[in-house]
C-alpha cells in the first residue's frame, strides 16, 4: 500500500458539503464572518489560551502585519526573524519598511539557536518573530527571558504548534502576540483563515481595529480554497492514493522531474519587488472559514491525541529499527513526553533528495519542509537553516497505519544508508 506525505484534516464529505454549500449559498458562506462567529471564537480561545484578545483574520500574513502595524514601530527598525516560514511573511515586514534580521535556529527542537539569538539581541532589534516548527517545543523560558533582558518583544508563530506547550503553557501565549495560520493540513484547517491572540490592552484593540478595515471577501476565492482542499483531501485519502494518485505521480515523475518537484513543492511564493502587498491578504475571513475553525478547534484534542498515538507507534519503530544498525537524528523521548504535537516527525538524513527518492520507489512519498529559507532567499546563509532543508525528511504519520508500516518505512530509509 502507497503512503501519502500527509492528510487534510478534514473529513471527504465535510469539504463536500462546504463545498455545495458555498456554490449554493454563496452569498451567507463567503460573506464576512458575523459578530456572534467572532465572539465564538474569542470564548474559544480563551478557553483554550487564556488570553483575552482572539481576532480572526483571513491569512496568518495579515495578522502579522496588524501586530507590527498595532506596535507603531518607526520605520527602519529591526525585526529579527527565524528564517524558516512562507515568504509573505517576508513581504508583510518588507512592506512596512522594517528591516529584517535572521536568527539561526538549532536541529533539537527548530526552535532559535540562543547563541546567536543573544548575539542578535545586541543589535537592538524592536521584535522577534519566532515561528515554531513542526510541533516542537523549544526551551521557551530561555527565549522569553533573552526578550525581556534585551527590551525586545516577542511575536509568536505558532501555526505548526497549536496545542503543544511550555511548562503546561500554552505556546502563543509567550509573546505580546501569537499567530495561527488555519491552511490546509493544518490540525486546525480553516480553508485558510488565521486568528492573533494577543493580552488586554492598547495592542489588542490595535489588533481588532485592524481587522475591523478589511474588506470584503471574494466567494470565487473562497470557493476556490475548499475545492483545492478537496482535490488534495481525495488525492490524499488512502485508498486514492494507492490506486491512483501514487501511480499518477510515479509517471509524472518518469516524464518530468520539474513538473513533479513543482507540484508537491511550495505552493507560495515570495516576491520581495512587491510595489504593494496583495490586495486580497485584507480581504476579511469568511463566514465559513471561521465556522470551520471553530469546529476544528472543538476536535483538535481528540485529534492530538490521536496523533500522539501515531507518533509513539513510529518512535517505538524506529527504535527497533536503529536497535538493528541503523543511526538517525529523531525526537528524543524528552520531547516525546512533552508538550509536543508531532504536527511533523522530521528525521535527519544525509541527503533529504536521495532519501526522498528512494522511499518515492518504495512506495512512500515524503519529502521535507515545504516552507522557504527565508534567510537564504535574502542572501544570507544559516547552517542549521540549510541543514534542515537538506538533511531533514518527514516520517509520514497516519492514524491508519500500523507498527509493522512504520517499521516498512525505517527499513526503507535504513536501506540508503
Ligand atoms: C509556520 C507558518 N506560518 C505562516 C504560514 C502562512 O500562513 P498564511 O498562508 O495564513 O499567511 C504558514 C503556512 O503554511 C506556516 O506554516
Amino acid at each position: 500500500m502507497a503512503i501519502a506525505r500527509g492528510s487534510v484534516q478534514h473529513t471527504l464529505p465535510e469539504d463536500f458539503r462546504t463545498l455545495v454549500s458555498s456554490v449554493l449559498m454563496p452569498g451567507r458562506c463567503a460573506a464576512r464572518a458575523s459578530l456572534n462567529e467572532r465572539e465564538a471564537l474569542r470564548v474559544a480561545a480563551h478557553a483554550r489560551f487564556h488570553t483575552p484578545t482572539a481576532v480572526a483574520f483571513p491569512y496568518a500574513r495579515t495578522g502579522l502585519h496588524a501586530v507590527l502595524s498595532a506596535m507603531r514601530l518607526p520605520r527602519g527598525s529591526k525585526v529579527l526573524m527565524t528564517p524558516i516560514n512562507v515568504g509573505p511573511m517576508l513581504e508583510v515586514v518588507a512592506s512596512l519598511g522594517l528591516q529584517t534580521e535572521f536568527v539561526d535556529i538549532e536541529l533539537e527542537s527548530f526552535g532559535p539557536d540562543l547563541e546567536s539569538l543573544n548575539r542578535k539581541l545586541q543589535e537592538s532589534p524592536a521584535v522577534f518573530v519566532l515561528t515554531y516548527l513542526f510541533g516542537y517545543v523549544p526551551n521557551v523560558s530561555s527565549i522569553v527571558s533573552a526578550c525581556a533582558d534585551a527590551d525586545v518583544r516577542l511575536i509568536e508563530d505558532f501555526s505548526h504548534n497549536i496545542g503543544s506547550s511550555w511548562d503546561g503553557r500554552p505556546l502563543g501565549t509567550f509573546g505580546d502576540a501569537g499567530i495561527f495560520s488555519a491552511s490546509m493540513l493544518k490540525y486546525v484547517d480553516g480553508y485558510n483563515g488565521a486568528f492573533v491572540i494577543a493580552r488586554e490592552g492598547q495592542l489588542g484593540e490595535r489588533i481588532e481595529a485592524a481587522a475591523e478595515r478589511l474588506n470584503a471577501p471574494s466567494p470565487r476565492r473562497i470557493q476556490g480554497r475548499i475545492l483545492n482542499s478537496l482535490v488534495w483531501n481525495l488525492a490524499l485519502n488512502r485508498y486514492v492514493f494507492n490506486l491512483a494518485t501514487y501511480p499518477v505521480l510515479a509517471l509524472i515523475k518518469a516524464f518530468s522531474r520539474q513538473r513533479f518537484n513543482e507540484l508537491l513543492g511550495p505552493s507560495i511564493s515570495l516576491d520581495l519587488e512587491l510595489d504593494e502587498l496583495p490586495a486580497f491578504y485584507f480581504e476579511d475571513i469568511a463566514s465559513i472559514q471561521l465556522r470551520t475553525i471553530l469546529r476544528h478547534l472543538g476536535e483538535l484534542d481528540e485529534l492530538l491525541r490521536i496523533r500522539h498515538e501515531a507518533a509513539m507507534l513510529a518512535h517505538d519503530a524506529l527504535v527497533e529499527v536503529t536497535a538493528s544498525g541503523a543511526k538517525w537524528d529523531f525526537p528524543h523521548p524528552n520531547h516525546v513526553r512533552a508538550g509536543q504535537t508531532f504536527w511533523q516527525f522530521p528525521i535527519r538524513v544525509d541527503d533529504a533528495a536521495r532519501v526522498r527518492d528512494v522511499l518515492f520507489r518504495k512506495k512512500v512519498e515524503t519529502g521535507t519542509t515545504n516552507l522557504m529559507d527565508l534567510a537564504e532567499a535574502s542572501g544570507v546563509s544559516l547552517p542549521n537553516t540549510r541543514a534542515l532543508k537538506a538533511e531533514y525528511i518527514f516520517v509520514p504519520l497516519h492514524r491508519h497505519l500500523r507498527y509493522r508500516d512504520y517499521v516498512r518505512v525505517f527499513r526503507a530509509l535504513s536501506s540508503v544508508g
